[in-house]
């Protein structure tokens, strides 16, 4: 893909922050073609999570300014509490040409414009782990000075890692609670089922793959057909069958109420870490 109109071709793409969700965002680009891997520059303090990048083609640098004077695509990916310091080193060469990217969870759009020069374009991504196998849910939302055509280039670049939706600033907290954490609470649910199966005398191997197949499967019926989760789930309760029983077990055990809670609390702790 060609930077186009701004300047500079290929597009080089720049990472502050070298750990598992640059990573993973680095590699869905390489894998898909959007960037060469030389053409990506990571930066960190140690060469810990550096190594990665190397093995994975990219240059890298332990300066963080570096990353901004080569590239004007610029994901930050270090910690939340990290990124001030960080911003604040690298605003003195930020310019006009800049696309910043940040992924830190609770790092609202208007901290970032404030430890940026006025004008920054700035967007803010937030993106879970399966990223890293190009099957993440992100949602991305823009800064005041971030236009249409940067959502477009990112939102192209990041399809690359999964799937991404434009959506209003106030509902990235509740991605994070929904998906950035979902993912463990799913986790959790997988593990759940296959130690059901256990209990009933399965291998545990055999219980984990099963169960994890099934979350898979699950959720590519409920994309394909795009299908409310409560028709399919009804579709497969044959009156007085096994699934009908095993639902009532499930109501019984507060599932339902158990996981909206679980949402609920991941996003209000997300926007007590923004500060809203
Ligand atoms: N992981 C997820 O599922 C997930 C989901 C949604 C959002 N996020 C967000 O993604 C961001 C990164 O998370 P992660 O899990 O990838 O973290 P991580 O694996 O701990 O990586 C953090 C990276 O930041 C680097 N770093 C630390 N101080 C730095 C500095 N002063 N300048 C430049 N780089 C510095 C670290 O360097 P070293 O390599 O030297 O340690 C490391 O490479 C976080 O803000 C998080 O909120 C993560």
């Amino acid at each position: 893909m060609a930077a186009a109109g701004q300047g500079m071709d290929p597009l080089r793409v720049g990472f502050v922050g070298a750990g598992r969700m640059a990573e993973a965002i680095a590699q869905g680009f390489i894998r898909a073609g959007k960037v060469e891997a030389q053409h990506i520059l990571a930066s960190a303090p140690t060469d810990r999570n550096l190594s990665h990048f190397q093995a994975l083609g990219c240059r890298t640098t332990h300066s963080n300014q570096e990353v901004l004077q080569n590239c004007f695509l610029v994901f930050f990916a270090t910690k939340p509490h990290v990124l001030p310091a960080v911003l604040a080193e690298v605003a003195p060469v930020v310019t006009a040409e800049h696309i910043l990217v940040s992924v830190a969870a609770g790092v609202s759009l208007s901290t970032l414009e404030e430890l940026l020069p006025p004008t920054a374009r700035v967007l803010r991504v937030s993106p879970n782990l399966p990223c890293m196998v190009q099957e993440g849910a992100m949602v991305m939302a823009r800064g005041r000075h971030a236009g249409s055509s940067e959502a477009t280039l990112l939102q192209t670049l990041l399809e690359a890692c999964g799937q991404c939706e434009e959506v209003p600033e106030a509902h990235v907290d509740i991605h994070t609670g929904l998906s950035g954490s979902g993912v463990a609470f799913v986790c959790a649910f997988s593990e759940a089922l296959a130690e059901g199966a256990i209990k009933m005398g399965m291998p545990g191997g055999l219980a984990h793959r099963i169960a994890a197949q099934t979350l898979l499967g699950t959720a590519k019926m409920l994309q394909q057909k795009g299908q409310h989760p409560a028709q399919l789930r009804t579709d497969v309760c044959t009156p007085g069958g096994t699934t009908i029983y095993g639902l009532h077990a499930l109501e019984q055990g507060g599932l339902r109420a158990a996981t909206m809670s679980a949402v609920e609390a991941a996003t209000c702790r997300a926007r007590e870490l923004s500060g809203k």
